[in-house]
């Protein structure tokens, strides 16, 4: 259904006057129905929230996690868990702020002439979470740490692909013959092999009075609830929930930050660009100079006083709706949404993009507009329809961490240099491919330090 979505993805998609709200489609056997514009996914997320919390049985695995749990006694136990650590920011010596901003730093030491942003960008966002859940940052270039990535890129987009999405999940029989179809297993088994090496080293290098990063407090959390029959933590858990926070993590944001830096790109054009999609960076440029100058490192609380810089990432994140039919959901009860009824058990996607461009919302939807992010003022104001994170009870679990890091990295990166592409290459592509989330192509980027 999702790979049918991104031909339809364009502009048509999004046109409320063409589809209307609530589009119902039938894929083989299975009921999906899509939600359409800022006022039904708002309905079906926010005022009915538990509705339509669940999600599909995952084809592939019955695992836990959080990502692709059934909504229930487990999935709260570990999401409950995973938000109140990640909020405290206190795990281990450093603060979270700290460890992004150091990783910027990394990132910015790591800049050759030119380059393919996508390897050390996607290597600093995955060391990121490397650093909140094993305690440590890798080299770039150090082998276990890319295999590790490209495990997890791979077992990303092999759950999304046609074989488990479609295949799979319509002929589970498949599954108990052999044949070249069991290889969708590999990069799972092979990164819950990797996780697993990395808690057995945890276990033995533990001290019980000091919690390093997120497994030894999950490590923590397994040993208090020993006695207790109904509880989710063990060790498998603990493994499928760093395993599907790397996989909800590292493609999102890496993806974010590139179509960000692909935004600057003609910075070293004399003239602001004539296309709708790239912005001049000198304001962005000037406003860092003037808030943070060149000599200190930005900090999160620099945002407010940043309200241009904020408003180029907010509207990055809006016109180019990288996870552009959400994640799929399930009713969880038979329910109603814009007076259609929907059975308890329906799959939903929430199509994001048509929210984030609702002609009836905002003032330019189809074009890179800033200024839908400030007021008559020049200061920063939220808006209501900007969800690229969704909304309701499965909203994104990272919100606050990537926000983070899209804005430590981008500032960090403009603060120290101009970006533009070598002659010789082509620009970015704003229509990039779709596999459960929307990329750029790939492209070539020159950084000059300012
Ligand atoms: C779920 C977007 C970064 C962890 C989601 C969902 C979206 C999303 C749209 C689906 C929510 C729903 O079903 O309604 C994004 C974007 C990101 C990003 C655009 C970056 C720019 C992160 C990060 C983490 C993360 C950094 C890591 C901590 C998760 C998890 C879920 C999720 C665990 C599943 C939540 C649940 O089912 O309860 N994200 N995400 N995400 N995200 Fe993110």
């Amino acid at each position: 259904a999702l790979q049918g979505l991104s031909t339809l993805q364009s502009k048509p998609l999004c046109s409320l006057e063409k589809f209307g709200k609530i589009i119902s489609l039938q894929i083989g056997w299975k009921n999906v129905v899509l939600l359409n514009g800022l006022e039904a996914v708002k309905e079906a997320l926010v005022q009915r929230s538990e509705d339509f919390a669940d999600r599909p049985p995952f084809s592939l695995f019955d695992h836990m996690g959080i990502m692709m749990a059934r909504y229930g006694h487990g999935w709260k136990e570990l999401r409950r868990f995973t938000l109140s650590t990640l909020r405290n920011f206190g795990l281990g010596k450093k603060s979270l702020d700290q460890r992004v901003t150091e990783e910027a730093g990394c990132l910015c030491s790591a800049f050759s002439h030119p380059f393919n942003p996508r390897f050390l960008i996607n290597s600093a966002v995955g060391n990121v979470m490397c650093s909140l859940t094993f305690g440590n940052r890798f080299e770039y270039n150090d082998e276990k740490f890319q295999r590790m990535l490209h495990l997890i890129e791979e077992a990303f987009n092999i759950g999304a692909g046609i074989m488990s999405q479609v295949i799979l999940d319509m002929m589970p029989w498949l599954l108990y013959i052999p044949g070249p179809h069991h290889n969708v297993f590999q990069p799972y088994t092979d990164s819950f092999d990797i996780l697993r090496e990395i808690v057995k080293e945890h276990k033995e290098t533990r001290d019980p009075g000091f919690t390093r990063d997120f497994i030894d407090a999950f490590l923590e959390e397994i040993e208090k609830a020993k006695m207790d029959p109904e509880s989710t933590f063990s060790e498998d858990n603990l493994i499928f929930t760093v395993f599907d926070m790397f996989g909800a993590a590292t493609e999102t944001t890496t993806v974010t930050l590139l179509m960000q830096f692909g935004r600057v790109r003609a910075s070293s054009h004399p003239a602001p660009p004539i296309d709708n999609v790239s912005i001049f960076p000198g304001r962005v440029h000037e406003e860092i100079d003037k808030v943070i100058g060149r000599d200190r490192s930005p900090d999160i609380e620099d945002q407010v006083n940043l309200p241009y810089t904020n408003a180029v990432i907010y509207e990055t994140q809006r016109y180019c709706d990288v996870v552009f039919a959400g994640v799929p959901r399930t009713t969880y009860r038979d329910t109603e949404v814009q007076g259609f009824f929907i059975p308890k058990g329906t799959i939903i996607l929430t199509v994001l993009s048509s929210v984030l461009k609702d002609e009836t919302v905002w003032e330019k939807p189809h074009e890179f507009y800033p200024e839908h992010f400030l007021d008559a003022d020049g200061q920063f104001v939220k808006r209501e329809a900007f969800l690229p994170f969704s909304a309701g009870r499965r909203m994104c679990l990272g919100e606050q961490l990537a926000r983070k890091e899209l804005f430590l990295f981008f500032t960090t990166l403009l603060q120290h240099f101009t970006f533009h592409i070598p002659e010789d290459q082509p620009r970015p592509r704003d229509d990039g491919y779709y596999v459960l989330i929307h990329s750029p192509d790939s492209y070539e980027l020159c950084a000059s330090p300012r």
